[in-house]
């Protein structure tokens, strides 16, 4: 039997999880498989389908400068250098298709969080690693799973604000469930930093907050190795279930504010409607893509070279 890879848990972290912003200590920096060299034969083996990269004006504030690019030609070592004297942030998806390492990380993690949490029914989890240069960073948004943010090498700040209006405007999150819209599109106000809970999380922390809680990052001086692990219960599923269906209504009907509600005929009806929607393709032609207009680049200012912009869906 290995050391638990979550150091502690209080009953507090037992009791809230979930539910509020927690932080949590842990071991899995401390694993050869976020070494330099493993992250470089990582990033070299990743398909397109299974990375983003992406930058933005120093400074930027807001997301209008915010870019899509490619990786092309580099060493996986090259990468990595870009990475600490540019400004950019990788994400790898699916790193347990290249290295099933990551894949055994993401269970022994999920095993330990069904042990200690009662009741928590875990249909589906995902492991993502996120490298990103100093001062990067990761704009408001929220994500569709329950996520949790292990830091592995660097220091960042990250910012957590409540699942409700004014944070999260019900229209707004739809589109993001319907595909509509990036998590990045979320309506951002700075005067609510006033009521965000901060952590400035170091190598071995690790952070776990409500469904839908919309968050936003800012990297130290310094670079950042991190990854991600989402997961999909019977409650994710449900939220997923009505807030499409809400979507969908909402562009037919034009209500103003629809329940929310997971359980009872409510709940099933909009189950119904999801299934509709489905089936006749309602969403068809209206997923989002995006532009891609730019590689990384170890001689470019920031490493980021203009190319000829493309389309790029997924
Ligand atoms: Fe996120």
């Amino acid at each position: 039997m290995s050391e638990p890879i979550i150091s502690e848990w209080t009953p507090h972290h037992i009791q809230a999880f979930g539910s509020e912003p927690l932080r949590f200590q842990h071991t899995a920096h401390l694993s050869p498989l976020f070494s330099d060299e493993t992250l470089a034969e990582l990033i070299e083996r990743t398909p397109r389908e299974n990375y983003y990269v992406n930058t933005m004006k120093r400074g930027a504030k807001d997301r209008s400068s915010r870019r899509e690019g490619e990786i092309r030609g580099l060493s996986g070592r090259e990468v990595l250098d870009a990475v600490a004297k540019g400004h950019i942030w990788v994400m790898l998806l699916y790193p347990e298709k290249v290295n099933p390492g990551y894949g055994r990380l993401l269970d022994q993690i999920y095993n330990e969080f069904k042990e200690k949490v009662p009741g928590l029914r875990v249909s589906k989890k995902k492991i993502s690693i996120l490298i990103s240069s100093p001062n990067i960073p990761v704009f408001y948004h929220c994500d569709l799973a329950g996520q949790t943010l292990w830091q592995v090498r660097g220091e960042k700040t990250v910012y957590v604000y409540p699942n409700h209006e004014p944070y999260l405007p019900q229209p707004n999150l739809e589109k993001i469930v319907l595909n509509e819209a990036h998590e990045i599109s979320l309506p951002f106000d700075p005067a609510w930093d006033n009521i965000a809970s901060s952590f400035t999380i170091k190598p071995g922390d690790m952070l776990h907050w409500q469904l839908y809680a919309p968050h936003r990052i800012q990297n130290g001086n310094c670079v950042n190795v991190s990854f991600t692990t989402e997961h999909v219960t019977p409650t994710v599923r449900r939220n997923f279930v009505v807030n499409f269906a809400n979507g969908i209504l909402r562009r037919t009907l034009n209500p103003g504010k629809l329940t929310q509600t997971t359980t009872g005929p409510r709940y099933w009806t909009k189950l119904a409607t999801l299934g509709a929607a489905k089936i006749l393709k309602l969403q068809k032609g209206r997923e989002q893509t995006f532009k891609v207009d730019f590689t990384v680049d170890p001689a470019a200012p920031d490493c980021v070279r203009d190319i000829p912009a493309y389309q790029f869906s997924k």
